[in-house]
C-alpha cells in the first residue's frame, strides 16, 4: 500500500517552508506590488482568525489523505504521483447548467481570498491554516441550483495507479462527503485552491478541495472531481464506514464525545511539548456565524 521514493517532499519543498511568517507577509506584500510574480493574489478576509498559523511544513507533512496511505507522513511522501493538470469537475444533479467543467472554468471570476481558519480533526488535533479559496456559493450560483435541491454531494477522484492507498479497500472509494444546501451556501464554506499564497500542495488536496471550518476535518474533502446537487441526504464515507462514530453533520462539538475518546479538548499540532491541551470550542469557534443553521435541532442526535 505504501510507495516510498528516494526524494522526500522536504527536498522539493517550496520557499514557504524556509521562510518565517514575517518574511511571508513581506513576500505577500511584494507579490501584491508585482502581480507578475509567482504566487496567488488574494484579498484578506474578515472571516480570518488572528491566531498564529501553523507552519507550511506542519500543514504539509501531517496529513490525512487515505488515498495515499494511512500514516500522517504518507500523503507528503506519495502525493506527488497525482496528476492535477488537466483537472475537471463534473457538476450534476439538480443544477441549471450541468456539465464537465474544466478547472479554469470553475475558477473563472472566482473572488479569491485568504481565509485563515482553525481546522479541527475528529482525532482531536487542530491547526490554524491560511487557505486561499473562494466561497462555494459562488460556484453553485454560477451553475444555478434548482429549487428541489437540498444537499450537495462531493467526490474525490479514483485513480489507483496514482493513489496507492486505493489499491486496498481501506475505504469504499471514492471518498465521499456531503453538506446540507444551507451549509454549502454559507460564506464560511470555501473551495480552497492554495495555502500560504501558493497553489494547493498535493497532499492537502490539490488542485481544489472543500474547507468547512466549523465541522470535523473529514468533511473537508480533498481533490474534488464531482459536485452533485441532490434532494436526498447523500452517503458520506465515514458515516458509511461507521455510522455510530461519524455522523452526517459532524459539527465540532465539545459536548458530544466520540465513542472512543473525548472531544472536550484538543492538541494544537506543533505546540511545544509543555503546551497543554486547549478546550475545544463549540462549532470550532464559529458559532456566532453558524449556530443559527441548526436552531431547533438536537445536536446530540444530529451529530
Ligand atoms: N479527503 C479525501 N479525499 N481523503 C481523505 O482521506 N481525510 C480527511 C479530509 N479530507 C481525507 C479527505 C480528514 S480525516 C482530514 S482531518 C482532512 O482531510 C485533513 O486535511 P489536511 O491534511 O489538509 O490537514
Amino acid at each position: 500500500m505504501r510507495v516510498r521514493k528516494d526524494l522526500n517532499w522536504s527536498d522539493v519543498t517550496p520557499r514557504c517552508d524556509w521562510m518565517n511568517r514575517r518574511q511571508l507577509i513581506a513576500g505577500a506584500a511584494a507579490l501584491a506590488a508585482a502581480p507578475a510574480a509567482a504566487g496567488i493574489e488574494a484579498a484578506k478576509s474578515p472571516f480570518s482568525t488572528t491566531e498564529e498559523p501553523n507552519t507550511f511544513k506542519q500543514i504539509t507533512t501531517y496529513n490525512n489523505f487515505y488515498e495515499f496511505g494511512l500514516d500522517k507522513g504518507d500523503p507528503a511522501r506519495n502525493a506527488r504521483l497525482l496528476t492535477t493538470d488537466p483537472w475537471s469537475i463534473v457538476i450534476d444533479g439538480l443544477v441549471e447548467k450541468p456539465g464537465t467543467y474544466d478547472l479554469s472554468d470553475v475558477m473563472a471570476g472566482a473572488p479569491l481570498e485568504e481565509r485563515i481558519y482553525r481546522f479541527r480533526c475528529v482525532e482531536a488535533w487542530s491547526m490554524v491554516i491560511p487557505w486561499i479559496g473562494f466561497e462555494l456559493s459562488h460556484l453553485l450560483n454560477k451553475v444555478g441550483v434548482q429549487p428541489g435541491a437540498r444537499y450537495v454531494a462531493f467526490e474525490t477522484l479514483v485513480r489507483p495507479d496514482e493513489m496507492p492507498g486505493q489499491k486496498s479497500a481501506i475505504l469504499d472509494w471514492p471518498y465521499r462527503e456531503g453538506l446540507r444546501l444551507d451549509e454549502a451556501m454559507h460564506p464560511l464554506t470555501i473551495l480552497a485552491t492554495g495555502l500560504y499564497g501558493e497553489p494547493m500542495p498535493k497532499q492537502n488536496g490539490a488542485p481544489i478541495r472543500l474547507v468547512v471550518p466549523w465541522k470535523y476535518g473529514f468533511k473537508s474533502i480533498k481533490s474534488v472531481v464531482r459536485i452533485s446537487l441532490t434532494a436526498e441526504q447523500p452517503q458520506t464515507t465515514w458515516n458509511m464506514e461507521n455510522p455510530r462514530e461519524y455522523g452526517f453533520y459532524s459539527n465540532v462539538n465539545p459536548q458530544v464525545d466520540h465513542p472512543r475518546w473525548s472531544q472536550a479538548s484538543e492538541r494544537r499540532v506543533g505546540a511545544g511539548i509543555f503546551a497543554g491541551r486547549v478546550d475545544t470550542q463549540m462549532f470550532n469557534g464559529y458559532g456566532d456565524q453558524v449556530a443559527s443553521l441548526y436552531s431547533g435541532q438536537d445536536l446530540s442526535k444530529d451529530f
